[in-house]
């Protein structure tokens, strides 16, 4: 570091010739990324309370409430009102914390824990960091978890269960309904990864969508992730754990004794913690209203399906699956997927790249001409690899 400081505009100056590098969600480039640009006024509102500090409750009561509200309103959206929980650092943060809660509240030595295939791989850093071995169950032919190997993995270690609701790779809903049959049956905790989906989901249903169930109606459902920070359009840092109820979080709760604000108690991993994330989901909920939330659903849908319709127009390309959400998986039964992934690359496409996949995400941030452009290179690169 220099000795002598920089002036504010000079700080300002280097740092917008530096950043420029980087991609832009308004050029329409990022294409596979569960991400997008926050709503304005939530970006406003999280710099104006930014020295709210959540891990200091007695100093800031009112951020806390302001955080209990956020809960019940992502718990409302969950169908479950009396939900309660935090907005933390992301879904890899709630992941972790719903399975820090089944391993207090199961008190079983070396737990297990089955996952789909399908799940996101911050089950496997949960389970290396709390000793928990995941156990992973087959798909089925629709990219669901297959009930009967759920089935089969359990054993007496067995602590909970997870079901996806909206997995990373196609935003495919499991049968939460079944694992909860399942889970009532065996007494385990069952929680759902609706990262993604959370945000997606319950306003599909409100514009008629055929959503099957997947949240706090399904009876046995203990806990639910669900991200603010990807189609909630808050800014980063913004995971929700969502707990049924407060019994759920209090399994992991630690009581901290030297804090200014006076003893308290934690029921999160983290000790200081931003209460900017948390006000600015509650803005910008308040201001998009579910109204809001609909909208954007559709204009994201209404791409989806265009582009799941044009892409087999694309000689050898078609698509792995018809998407729930917002979710476009790309595939090739005549090029090499990783060399299309590549080409796109180099015109400067952002995709998201799975084994057999390609994955199309169509947040808010892209457009139709967006969209048409990206056909258009699809077009040219299959074009180049026929010869
Ligand atoms: C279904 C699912 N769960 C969890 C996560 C992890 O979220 P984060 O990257 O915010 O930690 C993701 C990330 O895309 C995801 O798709």
């Amino acid at each position: 570091m220099q000795v002598k400081g920089l002036p504010e505009k000079k700080v300002f100056e280097e740092l917008e010739s530096r950043l420029r590098g980087d991609f832009t969600y308004n050029s329409g480039r990022i294409i596979g990324s569960m991400c997008t640009v926050p709503n304005p006024l939530a970006k406003k509102v999280y710099s104006r309370f930014l020295d709210k500090n959540l891990g200091d409750p007695g100093l800031f009561p009112a951020a806390v409430e302001i955080e209990r509200e956020t809960m019940k309103m992502l718990g409302t959206i969950l169908s479950n009102p009396e939900a309660s929980g935090h907005i933390v650092t992301g879904g890899t943060e709630a992941n972790v914390l719903a399975l820090w809660a089944a391993r207090a509240l199961a008190k079983k030595t070396n737990p297990e824990v089955v996952v789909p295939a399908s799940a996101h791989c911050s089950f496997d850093k949960a389970g290396d960091l709390l000793g928990i071995k995941i156990v992973k169950a087959r798909l089925n032919e629709r990219f669901q978890v297959d009930v009967a190997s759920v089935k089969k993995a359990l054993n007496s270690k067995t602590i909970a269960l997870v079901g996806m609701a909206g997995t990373t790779a196609l935003g495919v809903v499991d049968p939460i309904d079944d694992l909860s049959e399942l889970a009532l049956e065996k007494n385990l905790y069952l929680h759902v990864d609706a990262a993604f989906g959370g945000f997606v989901l319950p306003f599909l249903r409100d514009l008629g969508y055929n959503v099957p169930s997947f949240d706090f109606a399904v009876r046995r459902v203990c806990s639910i992730t669900v991200d603010p920070h990807k189609m909630g359009l808050a800014p980063i840092p913004a995971g929700g754990i969502v707990f049924r109820n407060e019994s759920f979080g209090k399994a992991v709760s630690w009581g901290i004794s030297y804090l200014s604000g006076g003893e308290t108690e934690q029921t999160t991993l983290v000790g200081t913690r931003s209460g900017a994330s948390a006000i600015a989901v509650w803005a910008v909920m308040k201001h998009l209203g579910r109204e809001g939330y609909r909208k954007i659903v559709r204009k994201c849908m209404h791409l989806t399906a265009k582009l799941t319709e044009e892409i087999p127009k694309i000689r050898g390309l078609s698509v792995v699956t018809e998407p729930t959400m917002n979710v476009v998986g790309l595939k090739s039964d005549a090029f090499d997927i990783r060399r299309i992934a590549e080409e796109l690359r180099l015109r400067k496409w952002a995709i998201s790249l799975f084994p057999h996949h390609i994955r199309i995400v169509l947040m808010p941030h892209i457009q139709e001409k967006h969209v048409d452009e990206f056909l258009q290179d699809l077009n040219k690169i299959t074009n180049k690899l026929i010869g």
